[in-house]
């Protein structure tokens, strides 16, 4: 039997976690990024293809490199964010099904000749992997902020080489033209002295019907 988490972890995880725009002035270590991806991959994916891949911006630099795609809006905020991670997907995610789900060989040539298949396969999970982080950074005493307020286009040209050939792929990670980016997420300590009141959410009754 599993135990029901106590309280205080449900607190952490979702009563008292918030959408932040402010944040401290303390850093986040490449270990605790490391952390955060080490339970976040464990979450349920289609035929376990996990799609997502993820782009930890954290320099100077690279947070310049994103500030044109940004919505006016949501410019401040991921400048003063530790790290903001971009949620991307691989179109190619199927190539690596032969190891990822290996009890069914057939799979990789069923995305192989799908796009339409590949594509929702790869929004859908991705977005899923993205609320995965999400809960796993708050597990690890994180704060986020996700924001789909950027332009895709222009980001996935700059960041994943979109529209250009790949030349035969022979980059694994991120190859060029074949990553598209879902949505960011700023990640830091939050200071909570710039939150808003929690805005209400829908009843039970008003979202969820049992049969
Ligand atoms: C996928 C996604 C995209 C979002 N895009 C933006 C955005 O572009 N800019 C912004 O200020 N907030 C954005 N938000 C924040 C939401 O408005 C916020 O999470 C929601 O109002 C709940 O706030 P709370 O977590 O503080 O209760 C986004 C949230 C999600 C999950």
């Amino acid at each position: 039997m599993k135990n029901v988490l106590a309280d205080a972890a449900l607190n952490q995880l979702f009563r008292e976690a918030r959408t932040y725009s402010g944040w401290l002035d303390k850093p986040v270590t490449d270990d605790l990024l490391r952390r955060i991806y080490e339970l976040m991959k464990l979450g349920p994916t289609s035929a376990n293809g996990n799609p997502a891949r993820f782009v930890f911006l954290r320099s100077s630099e690279a947070k310049e490199k994103l500030r044109p795609f940004l919505a006016p809006g949501n410019i401040e905020k991921t400048m003063a964010a530790p790290v903001t991670v971009i949620v991307a997907y691989d179109l190619l995610f199927y190539e690596k099904l032969p190891k990822l789900f290996p009890q069914s060989p057939g799979m990789r040539n069923l995305f192989a000749g799908n796009p339409q298949l590949v594509e929702v396969t790869a929004r859908r999970n991705s977005s899923l992997q993205g609320a995965y982080l999400m809960i796993a950074a708050r597990a690890l005493g994180l704060d986020c902020g996700p924001m789909s307020g950027f332009d895709n286009a222009k980001l996935d040209e700059e960041f994943f080489g979109a529209g250009r050939e790949c030349g035969g792929c022979e980059q694994e990670f991120f190859p060029v033209g074949h990553v598209r980016s879902n949505f960011l997420c700023n990640l830091g300590y939050g200071d909570s002295s710039k939150l808003y009141p929690r805005a209400p959410r829908l009843e039970f009754i008003e979202a969820c019907t049992v049969s």
